[in-house]
């Protein structure tokens, strides 16, 4: 079963990793252990630690089925689940550096793993750089010191959608003896194939796409060799642990994450496709549009676009107008996150240190599972109001 798992297609292994029903009395899903304690035969089993598990934080049958499901999806060796995207990317990066190295990241990184490199791993002793996520590997290269262990990408960027050279910046990372760490939520393991890149470390917030029903808070960071052994290792020393419930929830929405990515994905398309016709907007931020400035580098590296995107609304359109727009869209929630089954909208509300913020009204769509056509003419009355607000 393992080995038939790491040859197939990621569609097919969404649906058949981790499940083993013939071991677990027939049941065709992974069973949800509610423990702590783990209990031995006897003394001599437990001061030898003898037996599979030890201690409900340390891992469960439920956990062991949740994290070999996302590592055998990206074929690499070890997964680690954490809590929340932001734990997963808070260990992809503690686990792996130590006090008095140098670790670079992008300004478009995700706003809550930035305040953490900004506000805490100075406090650990490691020296943070912020780059430009455009640099080419010609430029960045400046910025390494001999010190640098840790090149960390988000492409696209948080917000505003920058697509990096991925090949490139990886290579010239892995020539200074540097890990690369990737957050990989907007491509995933279906659109984005990192051990392909060479990536060192994947950060998938589970929250997203894996889980997919907005119920969910979890993280997964994946890695090889003596990488993963450290990461692992860093997790059970500061108790990193995800209760059974949230695994479970995790396994039954990755299931279908294949035919809901592709949805989301056409929607996403689709509604980016018309918002680049409307006057009002500016710009757009999706890279699958050939509009987009990074969007041969999308082309190269992908194999398809999630159904999250920006756009720019110019920036003479004043606020009530946008926001009669927003507020009565009937299929489109306003608030955070994204990759569950309903569309959302919300509004970039973003820091950038040492790259330009778009002029104009920024907004954040994310497309999800409903018609299209409903989804784009509840857009179109949406801009009509916009319109009749402005007259
Ligand atoms: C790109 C990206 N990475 C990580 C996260 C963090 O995930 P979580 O909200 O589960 O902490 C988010 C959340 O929006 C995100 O957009």
């Amino acid at each position: 079963m393992a080995k038939k798992i790491h040859n197939a297609h990621p569609a097919t292994k969404v649906v058949h990793a981790s499940v083993h029903p013939l071991d677990q009395e027939g049941m065709a899903n992974i069973p949800v252990y509610h423990t702590s304690t783990v209990m031995k035969a006897n003394l001599d089993d437990y001061r030898n630690g003898r037996g599979t598990y030890d201690y409900g934080r340390v891992g469960t049958p439920t956990s062991v089925a949740t994290e070999t499901a996302v590592a055998d999806l990206y074929r690499m060796d070890d997964c680690v689940a954490t809590p929340s995207g932001l734990s997963a990317i808070c260990l992809g990066i503690s686990g792996v550096l130590k006090a008095g190295d140098h670790a670079l990241f992008p300004d478009s990184m995700y706003g809550s793993g930035r305040r953490f490199i900004d506000k805490i791993l100075p406090k650990m002793g490691v020296h943070v750089g912020i780059y430009d996520p455009c640099l080419t590997a010609g430029e960045l290269k400046l910025l390494f010191t001999e010190n640098t262990r840790l090149l960390y990408l988000e492409s696209p960027g948080s917000l505003t959608f920058e697509m990096q050279d991925i090949p490139a910046l990886t290579q010239l990372a892995h020539q200074h003896d540097c890990l690369v760490a990737i957050d990989n939520t907007w491509g995933t393991a279906l659109y984005f194939d990192a051990p392909r890149h060479d990536i060192d470390i994947v950060i998938e917030a589970g929250t997203k796409y894996i889980s997919g029903h907005s119920d969910v808070s979890m993280g997964f960071v994946i890695s090889n060799g003596d990488t993963a052994t450290s990461i692992r290792n860093y997790a059970h020393n500061t108790g990193i642990c995800v209760a059974p419930d949230e695994h479970y929830l995790a396994m039954r929405g990755m299931r279908t994450m294949a035919i809901r990515l592709r949805q989301s994905e056409e929607n996403g398309l689709a509604l980016a496709q018309w918002l680049e016709q409307q006057p009002e907007v500016i710009q757009m931020l999706h890279p699958a549009l050939p509009s987009h400035p990074g969007h041969h580098h999308w082309q190269r590296d992908f194999t398809g676009s999630c159904g999250l995107f920006g756009f720019v609304i110019d920036p003479n359109i004043p606020v009530t107008a946008i926001d009669a727009m927003a507020d009565g869209l009937d299929w489109f929630g306003i608030g955070a996150s994204w990759g569950g089954h309903e569309s959302l909208i919300s509004q970039g509300n973003f820091k950038r240190t040492i790259t330009d913020i778009p002029q104009g009204t920024l907004l954040r769509i994310y497309a999800g599972l409903e018609n299209k056509t409903d989804l784009l003419n509840d857009l179109q009355a949406g801009f009509d109001r916009m319109r009749g607000a402005n007259s």
